[in-house]
């Protein structure tokens, strides 16, 4: 049966498609735009099993859906990976770029120029050609197109450990203002998702200890972690005709984590 999301009408139909969908908030993206009826291109990379249940989770809906495997270390894989996508349902209405690697490492280990390699490869690179190709080919159609890029709050303010997530996710930023300022006359608009403290799978373990979790939900202003539904709702704003002036633009969703800066707080 499908459900359609009441918010958003115009997304009906749409194809569009979501990198790293097998977990996290990838996954509640899949399952907000799923509601919403948009036809769905859903990219892995190596956990086929949490794709499974990202499909089990949307399988009520009866929207049509495509996988696609791809490892975006492998920047030669990323063009054989888009033309498959692009294929799946005879074009694509919009791109979300959500796949990422979350690196911590610290710049005086002697490891971190690899791990900031591959942290620039799949945040950066990936989704730089990702979007690329999706203009070309939007533009080649004669078709308008939307791309989200999940970037996050730590494109704007960040810490130690996160030389190479901080990069990453700034330089996202940078790359949605170029992309949004070059391709605003095809009629591509392009904006960032800047999410803040979301636990998912990945982190669900460290997260939801009480220390930590009296700790980071104290320092978010509206009291409760982001949930990756938070996450496909903002998206789904992002993607439909409600957003149709907004481009090059940062969408913040952190509960009001970043507005507090670094105060302390007052009683
Ligand atoms: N959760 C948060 O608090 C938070 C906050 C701000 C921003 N974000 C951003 O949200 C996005 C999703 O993160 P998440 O928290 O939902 O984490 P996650 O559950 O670990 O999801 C990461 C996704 O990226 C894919 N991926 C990892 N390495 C890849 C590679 N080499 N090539 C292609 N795909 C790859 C994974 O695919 P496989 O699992 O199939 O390998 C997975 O689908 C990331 O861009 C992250 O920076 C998250």
């Amino acid at each position: 049966m499908q459900q359609n999301n009441p918010v958003f009408p115009d997304l009906k139909g749409k194809r569009i498609l979501i990198t790293g969908a097998s977990s996290g908030i990838g996954a509640g993206m899949a399952k907000v735009l799923a509601e919403a009826g948009c036809r769905l291109v859903l990219h892995y990379h190596a956990n086929p099993e949490g794709l499974s249940r990202t499909l089990d989770s949307i399988k009520d809906t009866g929207v049509e859906v495509e996988t696609v495997q791809s490892d975006f270390s492998q920047l030669s894989s990323i063009k054989p990976f888009f033309e498959k996508a692009w294929a799946a349902f005879a074009g694509l209405d919009g791109l979300v770029n959500n796949a990422g690697v979350i690196t911590k490492s610290l710049s005086l280990k002697d490891d971190e120029a690899d791990a900031y390699d591959y942290t620039l490869a799949v945040n950066l690179q990936a989704p730089y050609r990702l979007s690329t190709l999706f203009a070309k080919y939007c533009i080649a159609a004669e078709q308008s197109g939307v791309i989200v890029n999940n970037s996050s709050i730590h494109g704007q303010a960040t810490c130690e450990w996160f030389a190479a997530y901080g990069s990453s996710k700034a330089g996202l930023d940078a790359l949605t203002k170029v992309h949004a300022v070059e391709w605003g006359q095809y009629g591509i608009r392009v904006n960032s998702l800047a999410p803040g403290v979301v636990p998912v799978e990945r982190t669900f373990d460290v997260l939801y200890q009480p220390a930590m979790e009296k700790k980071w939900v104290g320092a978010i202003p509206v009291g409760r972690y982001g949930t990756v539904e938070d996450m496909g709702m903002a998206t789904a704003y992002l993607l439909s005709d409600a957003t149709s002036w907004m481009t090059g633009s940062v969408l913040t969703l952190d509960g009001g984590l970043i507005a507090r800066g670094n105060y302390p707080k007052r009683d």
